[in-house]
């Protein structure tokens, strides 16, 4: 009783009682769950989210492109210099990789976790077994092992490690693989109300691909590449069908460039293509997503470099940012709620948000950044859509082109 007057109290100093709302009318185990929820929750960063929720655009602050090198620009010589040091740091073991796979995958509507579908290429390949695959031929070219760090979220944690386990790690090394977990965070209503999804439980999402920072530390991951002597750590998201990972001429180019952060980059499709370009703003290395610049400037012709999530660490820099607490974005979306009647329910419009970090903000932390802008048809085949624009089939359609270049 003691603990109930204690939650009760303060949750309603934060303005979320209405989490209590069901709460004579549950049994005596969702009365637990619910409570134990509620503890679960840091309620001052929801504070400080909610606050961030009112903050207009800030369209003052200056920008502009950020340097950037073509690889249609390298000459043969440089190109080789590069990707030779790449190949010599990953034989001298001092690269790791860490996938970034938490999210939910909603546009798609695939029924599992992302890296589970099949692009069907030849056999029934999955958005995992064809990372693994390009790992592998590094692993070969180099006669090295690369660890390979995967992140899921509470979501999809158990399903992913059964994908796995059921495919044999798809040739890999099982000790080479190691999961770790993102966290979740509650979604919140327009006017900064915690969801409830039904009467006993609380809205949960991932907390977006920027709590990899977060989660490496807690989950013992920073210590770990540490120990393993790592200098540079390779980060790439789960949907894009065409990533090298591990690219040797990519890692030979970011230490060359002695960057503390490195990524790659794509030209733009068209103007108005929704995606975030690199700049830098108010002189810091950062990315600006479509959503949060100006028309002229998402529209124009001076920001062009788009980020296709493919970035290289070093180690140095993680350890130094690891506790940096990166900013909210907010992703209006359709969010299953209940009604006054106890009912859950899903709205036609989205109804709420949720909360998302993006692990890219944390390069505004980095003393100097790199980019090596690549061509998007060899490396960039993002799988976000059902059908149209950036889904399987044009994924699929991607590889095809690429294995006739004899590109993989
Ligand atoms: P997206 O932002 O495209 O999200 O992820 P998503 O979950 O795949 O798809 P939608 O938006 O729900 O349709 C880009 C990368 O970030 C990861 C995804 O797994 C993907 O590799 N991600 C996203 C996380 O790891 N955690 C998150 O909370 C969100």
């Amino acid at each position: 009783m003691e603990r109930f007057e204690y939650i009760k109290e303060k949750i309603n100093r934060f303005g979320q009682g209405h989490l209590l709302s069901f709460y004579n009318v549950l049994n005596p185990k969702e009365k637990e769950a619910l409570i134990n929820q509620i503890n679960e929750i840091d309620f001052e960063d929801i504070e400080i989210a909610s606050s961030q929720l009112s903050i207009p655009l800030n369209n003052k602050r200056e920008i502009v492109p950020i340097e950037y090198e073509s690889v249609l620009s390298l000459t043969d010589s440089k190109r080789k210099m590069y990707e030779e040091h790449g190949l010599k740091l990953l034989k001298e073991k001092k690269v790791a990789v860490v996938l970034i796979a938490g999210g939910q995958g909603t546009r798609l509507g695939h029924d599992g976790p992302k890296g589970t579908v099949s692009i069907g290429v030849s056999s029934n390949q999955s958005l995992f077994a064809l990372q693994a695959e390009r790992l592998q031929k590094i692993e070969e070219k180099t006669k090295s092992i690369i660890p390979w760090y995967i992140m899921t979220s509470p979501i999809n944690e158990l399903e992913t490690k059964k994908f796995f386990k059921d495919n044999d790690y798809f040739n890999c090394n099982p000790r080479q693989i190691f999961f770790f977990k993102q966290e979740l965070i509650p979604t919140l209503t327009t006017n900064g109300k915690i969801i409830l999804e039904s009467k006993s439980k609380i809205s949960m999402a991932p907390n977006g691909n920027g709590g990899v920072f977060a989660s490496m530390k807690s989950s013992g991951i920073l210590k770990d590449l540490k120990m393993k002597g790592i200098k540079w750590v390779f980060f790439n998201n789960i949907d894009n069908a065409l990533v090298q990972v591990a690219d040797p001429l990519f890692i030979g180019f970011a230490d060359k460039k002695g960057t503390e952060v490195s990524s790659k980059s794509v030209k733009k499709r068209e103007p108005g293509e929704k995606v975030g370009v690199f700049c830098l703003s108010e002189g810091k290395p950062s990315v600006i997503e479509y959503s949060e610049m100006s028309k002229e400037e998402s529209e124009g012709e001076k920001f062009t470099n788009a980020n296709i999530g493919i970035h290289l660490f070093q180690l140095s820099f993680l350890e130094k940012t690891m506790d940096v607490k990166l900013p909210y974005h907010f992703a209006h979306k359709v969010i299953p709620s209940v009604n006054e009647l106890g009912q859950t329910i899903r709205s036609i419009e989205p109804n709420g948000y949720k909360l998302e970090k993006f692990y890219f903000d944390i390069f505004q932390y980095a003393e100097n950044m790199s980019v090596l802008q690549v061509i998007r048809e060899n490396e960039f085949a993002p799988v976000k859509n059902r059908i149209g624009l950036d889904s399987l089939e044009t994924a699929r359609k991607m590889i095809l082109q690429n294995n006739k270049r004899d590109k993989f």
